[in-house]
């Protein structure tokens, strides 16, 4: 299916809040960092990468009088636009959602920092998704018309996914090389862990694809009771699953603050989940250029 030497990598996870957009966006800023050429995808209509890389600020959304007279008038569809119109910070954008419908419009956009370029998403993709489900029978290679239409001119995409498992995985699914899995160590991470690799095997398979997943774990305590968990979760490496061996820490203050500030930790040499994050870069660097 592939046409191109770009490698392909999903940040995905059916359970939400577990990294996936932190370790999108820290993954990508670091190989961009290296010197590659790197694009983020936001598959997510959360928009939360998006927001990030093109410096979207939310604070103002409810300074906004509009918004206050929709919320009090129960509009959604004026919600819907006030939503949109606030994430389309320099109003010239053109988004994901569109690009699935017509790869044509396929444009790419410079972000704050260097080698790095995103396709930015609103929530509007949910809507699209439901029209593609319920669409012809190409509905699973729009993604791969997207990629297709940029001619190898990125090193690295990365594409970070929504928490949930829908045709937008589908198309995911069926132009990635690889998987990422952040796993929160958590209550439920096995089950979670398992669930996902379960749906993920089951989507590959019916196209008769072989898509390695790797566990990364995020969220770690530096504690026997972690360090026991991630041990067994890593107990399973074959050509399915292949578990990350560098872990990145529970640092909440670090992450919060960067968070609102639409930083990322990678870049910063003073905060341990930053150094955690680069170990991460350099195991897979040294993966894949091995591979
Ligand atoms: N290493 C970390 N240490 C502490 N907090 C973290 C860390 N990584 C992420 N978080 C926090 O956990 C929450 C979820 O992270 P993130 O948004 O990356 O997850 P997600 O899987 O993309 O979520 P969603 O499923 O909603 O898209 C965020 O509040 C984030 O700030
Ligand atoms: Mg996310």
């Amino acid at each position: 299916m592939k046409t191109t030497l770009t490698k392909i990598i999903a940040l995905l996870n059916m359970k939400g809040g577990v990294g996936k957009t932190t370790t999108s966006v820290n993954l990508a800023a670091g190989f961009a960092f290296l010197g590659y050429k790197v694009l983020l995808i936001d598959m997510d209509p959360q928009a939360n990468s998006t927001d990030v890389l093109l410096d979207i600020r939310q604070e103002e959304i409810f300074l906004n009088e509009d918004v206050i007279d929709a919320i009090g008038n129960r509009n959604t569809k004026q919600l819907d636009a006030l939503l949109d119109e606030l994430s389309n910070y320099e109003k010239k954008e053109i988004f994901l959602d569109q690009m699935l419908e017509n790869p044509a419009l396929t444009t790419t956009y410079k972000t704050k920092f260097d080698n790095l370029h995103i396709i930015p998403s609103r929530l509007e993709l949910a809507n699209v998704e439901k029209a593609i489900r319920n669409g012809n029978e190409a509905m699973h290679l729009r993604l791969f018309n997207i990629i297709d239409g940029l001619d190898g001119q990125y090193d690295f995409i990365f594409i970070d996914c929504p928490p949930i498992i829908n045709t937008l995985t589908i198309n995911v699914i069926n132009v990635v090389d690889e998987i990422i899995a952040p796993i929160k160590i958590d209550k439920g991470a096995e089950k979670g862990l398992l669930m996902t690799i379960r749906e993920l095997i089951a989507i590959a398979n019916s196209y008769r694809l072989h898509i390695p997943i790797r566990p990364l774990f995020t969220m770690v305590n530096r504690n026997n009771t972690d360090r026991d968990r991630i041990a067994a979760l890593s107990r399973i490496s074959n050509d399915v699953i292949k578990p990350i061996v560098p872990t990145v820490r529970m640092q909440a203050k670090a992450i919060t603050q960067s968070g609102y500030e639409n930083k990322a930790v990678i870049n910063d040499p003073k905060l341990n989940v930053g150094l955690d994050y680069k170990e991460v870069v350099d195991y897979l660097s040294k993966e894949w250029s091995e591979a």
